[in-house]
């Protein structure tokens, strides 16, 4: 396996920063506003192509909001709720310096995979040779606990399982089993030999879709890793870049007044349980082993936005409507109280009613903590959605505008961006005609 270089001729300028930054303002100009919340540009990024998920938006709506202010290499961009990272590769891209916060253990790993490293051209070649030498000796899908031998079970064939199974203990035998560019590599393979549906990430168990074998996968993977660090790599020596691996509820390892910009996307109320969505990775790499542990170790650690994260949040309901500004408590206590209403005649008997203050009270201190570590001045993007719980209108984006005022942002704004479905419009749902959307919050600290 040849080392990587760079190919003679290339040079070093014209990777710099502002070359991607160049291909990014070229890029931004014509992908459409529809596109610009979802990740579906991001395929065409280097580094943003290795691994994303539904749940991401593009990198040209990150460039966008980098746009709208000076920005120069003292400035640093936050991303209180990174996922997979798209916002922080941007803001190295553009020669910023990059902080985010992401607990989720899977989408921790892969943004640290994509944000820069000193060892990232060194490590390809030794984790290529290290999953291939795996994948020549399978291993017993007998070693894994119940819960995730018969989930993984389903969703790959014995065969493939076992080769992936090797390829995870080669990882370990080779003490890699702590790079994340390894754990990015190999989690993607997963997703390619997957024989299920996928939605992004999350498993359908019984839809199925083309898969590949483990070392097709693999190549394919490390080809395009090596092809974008030969393009992009050597831009990035002294920038700086940080992914920590807490709430954003709580940021105190940001000093005040330390953020230039934020872009954000928080956790849409009654959208993905990001937990779930996670289970193959979460048991393959044996970071939970339970249904239960994916709730004590994951769900607990996120935003409450489904009724599936409402452990531990039944009670204590006063304690999180005394965290929501109080401006808010008239309309969110009739949203309670009509919700509370509407599960008594559902079968489904989902405990929406608890789900508003939690996930508002959880907010207010994300913005909060936004608003400690923000230089005056320095403006806020969250891209976020409405929901109808049980047909029941919750404008999510317009009670985070009202946060934010409450807090103390001045100039805030609320821009409709693309709408997403019609559900909402159907004729059992009472509300707006125009159905639900995604929206652009903006303010100024
Ligand atoms: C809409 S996704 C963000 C996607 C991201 N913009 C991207 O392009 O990859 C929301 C993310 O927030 C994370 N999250 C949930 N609760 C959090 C919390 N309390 N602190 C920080 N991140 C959290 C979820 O794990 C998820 O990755």
């Amino acid at each position: 396996m040849s080392q990587l270089s760079l190919p003679i001729g290339f040079s070093e300028e014209l990777a710099a920063p502002q070359r991607a930054g160049a291909v990014l303002a070229r890029r931004s100009q014509l992908v459409p506003a529809a596109s610009l919340p979802t990740n579906a540009t991001a395929k065409q990024h280097p580094i943003h192509r290795w691994f994303n998920f539904i749940a991401g938006f593009s990198p040209e709506f990150v460039y966008q909001c980098c746009q709208s202010v000076s920005l120069g290499p003292e400035s640093v961009l936050l991303d209180p709720f990174a996922g997979c990272a798209t916002a922080p590769v941007v803001a190295c891209q553009l020669g910023i310096t990059a902080v985010g916060f992401e607990p989720h253990p899977v989408f921790l790993r892969i943004a640290r995979a994509k944000l820069p490293s000193p060892h990232w051209i060194a490590d390809l070649p030794r984790i290529e040779a290290a999953l291939l030498e795996g994948f020549a000796h399978p291993a017993d899908p007998c070693t894994l606990p119940p819960a995730p031998a018969a989930f993984l079970g389903k969703l790959f064939p014995d065969s493939v399982l076992r080769v992936l199974l090797g390829g995870r203990r080669a990882l370990d035998d080779h003490r890699l089993s702590d790079n994340d560019l390894a754990f990015l590599i190999l989690s993607c393979a997963l997703e390619q030999c997957c024989h299920s549906q996928t939605d992004g990430i999350y498993k359908a168990l019984t839809t199925h879709k083309a898969s590949a074998l483990p070392p097709d996968a693999c190549a394919e993977l490390v080809a395009r890793v090596r092809a974008d660090l030969l393009a992009v790599g050597p831009a990035y020596p002294g920038i700086r870049a940080r992914m920590f691996p807490d709430s954003s509820e709580s940021m105190h390892a940001l000093g005040d007044a330390s953020v230039s910009i934020v872009v954000t996307s928080p956790p849409y109320l009654d959208n993905f349980d990001y937990a779930e969505m996670t289970r193959m990775y979460l048991y393959f790499w044996g970071i939970a082993n339970s249904w239960q542990e994916i709730t004590e170790k994951v769900r607990a650690t996120l935003v409450t936005n489904t009724t599936t994260a409402l452990a531990g949040h039944r009670h204590g309901q006063e304690q999180h409507r005394d965290a929501v500004p109080s401006v808010l408590h008239p309309q969110l206590d009739s949203l309670v109280a009509v919700l509370a209403e509407r599960r008594k005649t559902k079968a489904g008997k989902k405990d929406y009613h608890l789900l508003v203050y939690p996930y508002f009270a959880q907010m207010t201190r994300v913005l909060r903590e936004c608003s400690r570590v923000m230089r005056p001045g320095a403006p806020i993007h969250i891209m976020v959605a409405d929901s109808a719980l049980y047909g029941v209108h919750v404008a999510s984006p317009q009670f985070l505008a009202r946060i934010l005022s409450e807090i103390g942002f001045r100039s805030t704004a609320v821009a409709f961006v693309r709408g997403r479905g019609h559900r909402w419009a159907l004729a059992k749902r009472a509300g707006s005609p125009t159905g639900l959307a995604e929206f652009h919050v903006c303010a100024l600290r």
